[in-house]
This record gives structure tokens, sequence and C-alpha cells, in this order.
């Protein structure tokens, strides 16, 4: 199995978002049994809530199931434990790997390194910015060229 670590700061608003949005995407491809798909946040100050409202409605608005997610702290033996772990931003991105220093992990990267054609490298934060279609157009179209990339990686195939 292929486990993928979303991280974010929070775990409430888009690290939801793309975990949901690439367990369709792998789910679309009858991949299911192939992906172990979570997501953590750095942060713990929402520990055990599920997604942002704004997060939930662009994923009701796009027939994307969130379910049961809750909001949990990234723990040093994800590293480990995860074959890719994805970050939103920089500091998501600094904060993996100030984690990771002293351990052996799994491919580290940041989400948006996914989108090379988009103006930003960092996806907003709409927790502050409120923008929750933009980042789901970028997490839309990132876990898409993600997903290609670990497959190809993986040698696995997409139906
Ligand atoms: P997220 O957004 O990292 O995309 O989940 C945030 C959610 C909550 C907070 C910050 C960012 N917060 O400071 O509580």
């Amino acid at each position: 199995m292929v486990k993928v670590l979303f991280v974010c700061l929070g775990n409430i608003c888009r690290s939801p978002m793309a975990e949901a949005v690439f367990r369709k995407k792998v789910e679309d491809k009858n991949l299911e049994d192939t992906f172990g798909i979570d997501s953590a946040g750095t942060g713990d100050w929402h520990i055990g809530k599920p997604p942002h409202q704004g997060t939930r409605d662009i994923l009701d608005q796009n027939q994307i199931d969130y379910s049961g997610m809750k909001a949990r702290k990234v723990k040093a033996s994800d590293l480990q434990d995860f074959h890719y772990i994805i970050a939103m931003d920089a500091e998501n991105l600094g904060n993996l790997n100030a984690m990771a220093q002293f351990e052996k992990t799994g491919e580290v990267a940041r989400l948006l390194d996914f989108l090379p054609e988009s103006d930003v490298v960092d996806v907003p934060d709409p927790y502050f910015t409120g923008n929750f279609e933009e980042v789901y157009d970028l997490v839309n179209r990132s876990c898409e060229n993600l997903l290609s990339y670990i497959c190809d990686r993986e040698n696995i195939k997409k139906s």
C-alpha cells in the first residue's frame, strides 16, 4: 500500500480538502485498495474537529465525501509510516523537515511542486483569506498531477 499524508497548519481547511479530493481521484480510478490516505496539522488547536465549514461547503458542491474526517496533529512516526508527505506551504514544509532531521522519512514535498504552472508556490490559507474556491482549484489540479506522479513512480496502472 502507498501511504500519502497531507499536512497543513490546523488540519481543518487545506489538508482535509486535499485528503478528500485525492481520495476521490483514487476511488475514481478504482485504486482505493492501493492507497492509504490521511491528513494532519502541525498545530493542535483543532484536534478532533471536522473540516471547516468552508471546506465542507466546497466539497459538498463537488460531491466529494468527507464523512468521518477529524483533525489530528502530525507526529514523528508519520514521517516513517507515510511514503509521501505533502505540505501545503513553506511553513508546514519547514516544520516537517525540522521533525524529519534525524529520521529516515518518506518523500516530503509541497503540494504546488506538482503544479509548476501555478503563480504561487504555497496554497493560500483560506482560514485567513476566506477564499475556499481558489484553494479548491489549486488542490484539485495539483492532486491530479500528484496522483499521476505517484502512479508512475510506484508502477501503478491507472485504469
Ligand atoms: P489550515 O487553516 O492550516 O488550512 O487548516 C488554518 C486553520 C486554523 C488555524 C490556522 C490555519 N488556526 O490558527 O486556528
